[in-house]
């Protein structure tokens, strides 16, 4: 468990975690409205070496974005629960592509569609400022938080 002061340590954890992803991976991003997780989103891309910038897909539910090493970033979000299914396959042929990483955030609401083998993040807010508690759980989970204390 992490305490996350601001929004510039938030993009700064997610770069450090961004570093290490290889390809093939799938992060759920767990929190409230608000909490973080488009901002840690900016920080995975900042770590792959994405030049664009990370825009929350609530909109447009999902955004692909080309990475270093010939990876892909897929950035999904399915706050609007009642649109999910027919990004459902889609979502299925990120999962599937072993040079892209998958991000979902509210992946509660298609929760059986996501892989066993995924890292959850986390996100939630802390009394009277601005910081923000942030867990890591899940597959390799240790090996991303190796060198932050
Ligand atoms: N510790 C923090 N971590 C992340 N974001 C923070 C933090 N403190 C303030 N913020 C602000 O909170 C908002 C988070 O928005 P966003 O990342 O889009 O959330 P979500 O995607 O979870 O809805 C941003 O405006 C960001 O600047
Ligand atoms: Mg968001």
């Amino acid at each position: 468990m992490m305490i996350i002061e601001n929004d510039a340590a938030m993009q700064k954890l997610g770069r450090r975690i961004g570093v290490k992803l290889r390809g093939g991976e799938c992060l759920e991003l767990v929190g409230d409205v608000g909490a973080g997780k488009t901002t840690f989103t900016k920080g995975i891309a900042l770590g792959l070496d994405i030049d664009e910038d990370v825009q929350s897909p609530t909109f447009t539910l999902s955004r692909e974005y080309a990475a270093r090493d010939g990876l892909t970033l897929a950035h999904y979000d399915f706050y609007r629960l009642q649109e999910a299914g027919v990004l459902s396959f889609e979502l299925a042929e990120s999962l599937l592509d072993p040079n892209t990483i998958t991000i979902v955030e509210w992946g509660e609401t298609i929760g059986a569609v996501l892989p066993d083998k995924r890292v959850t993040v986390m996100i939630e807010y802390m009394p009277d400022n601005e910081a923000r508690k942030v867990t890591l759980s899940g597959e390799n989970a240790d090996t991303y938080l190796e060198d932050i204390q």
